[in-house]
């Protein structure tokens, strides 16, 4: 399978893109950043020290620096850091941007794969958004557009009603669920069914020291965060549960509802069903069980 990856890395991000790098039936063409749980230029920077450290040979083409209508972008650096991996803040900057932006990229990757490319969006939507307003066939050249975000049937985490993702770029998000291309939804109505413990990490590095080591020592700052404010004994696995969507759709349950996207008020971020839409499909639920020890054989195998 053809895969780009839509990314603002970001700590469940790096995991997502290690497991890409690791899984057999994944041929990853490239990144495409956002910001996100970073800056933009952070995430660019985070993905191309990513592609280094795995020995992938993809482009990282860079993308959107805030939201529609939005001026800037805060990141939440108590989440993934002040640099986006957590405590590890001295990412050194290597190789270069790809020429196009991400959503050329996206457009030009569509057309060149037509109906082969899956894109995988893990940060917030405005890349594929800008995509579908440069290339009105872009919906129909890609194969599916697989996302993470959401919180159809479940409380948000950035806020009650909103997941981040969405949250971060609602008006984006909506767009893209106005008129979707094939879409599946892995929201946290499955995410929070796959955390990923401490001890699990430290098996991980057991097996892979130089890239699973790497995951332990930034996963410190997220599972921390995960304690303090959710309570919780593991982070989720988001975006990685969102790759595995890609390939492994009988993992999860699904059902096939239109969307659409609360745009501002108290309420910005929610994903709400919406029968008057195209349908997409929402992930309910997950073999979380199975994701996590897919995820683990897969990024044990790695150096
Ligand atoms: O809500 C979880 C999502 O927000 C994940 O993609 C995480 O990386 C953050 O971007
Ligand atoms: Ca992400």
């Amino acid at each position: 399978m053809k895969l780009i990856i839509d990314t603002d890395p970001g700590i469940d991000d790096a995991m997502a893109i290690a497991y890409a790098a690791a899984a057999p039936e994944i041929d990853l063409i490239g990144l495409t950043t956002v910001f996100g749980n970073t800056h933009v230029h952070q995430s660019s920077r985070n993905a191309r020290f990513l592609v280094h450290k795995l020995g992938l040979d993809v482009p990282v083409a860079e993308g959107a620096r805030c939201a529609r209508g939005a001026g800037s972008h805060d990141p939440s650096a108590h989440v993934h850091g002040s640099e986006g991996f957590g405590d590890f803040t001295d990412v050194p900057q290597i190789g270069s941007n790809h020429s196009l932006t991400a959503a050329e990229f996206l457009v030009a990757m569509a057309r060149e794969h037509k109906g082969e490319l899956v894109v995988c969006a893990v940060g917030p939507l405005t890349n594929i958004a800008d995509a579908m307003q440069l290339d009105p066939a872009f919906t129909r050249n890609i194969k599916r557009l697989v996302i993470m975000g959401g919180a159809v049937f479940c409380p948000g985490n950035i806020t009650e009603h909103a997941e981040a993702n969405i949250y971060h770029d609602a008006i984006a998000a909506d767009e893209v669920f106005a008129a979707p291309p094939e879409t599946v939804l892995v929201g946290l109505d499955v995410t929070l069914q796959t955390l990923y413990e401490a001890a699990d990490f430290e098996a991980l590095a057991g097996h892979s020291t130089d890239i699973g080591g790497f995951l332990r020592d930034i996963s410190r700052f997220y599972l921390k965060f995960y304690k303090e404010i959710g309570g919780l004994e593991g982070c989720g696995l988001h975006d990685s549960t969102a790759v595995i969507a890609c390939t492994h759709a009988p993992m999860f349950g699904m059902v096939e509802t239109g969307l659409q996207v609360v745009v501002d008020g108290a309420e910005i971020g929610a994903t709400r069903p919406d029968p008057s839409r195209p349908g997409i499909r929402v992930c309910r639920d997950v073999d979380g069980a199975g994701v996590v020890s897919l995820f683990t054989e897969r990024v044990a195998s790695l150096p």
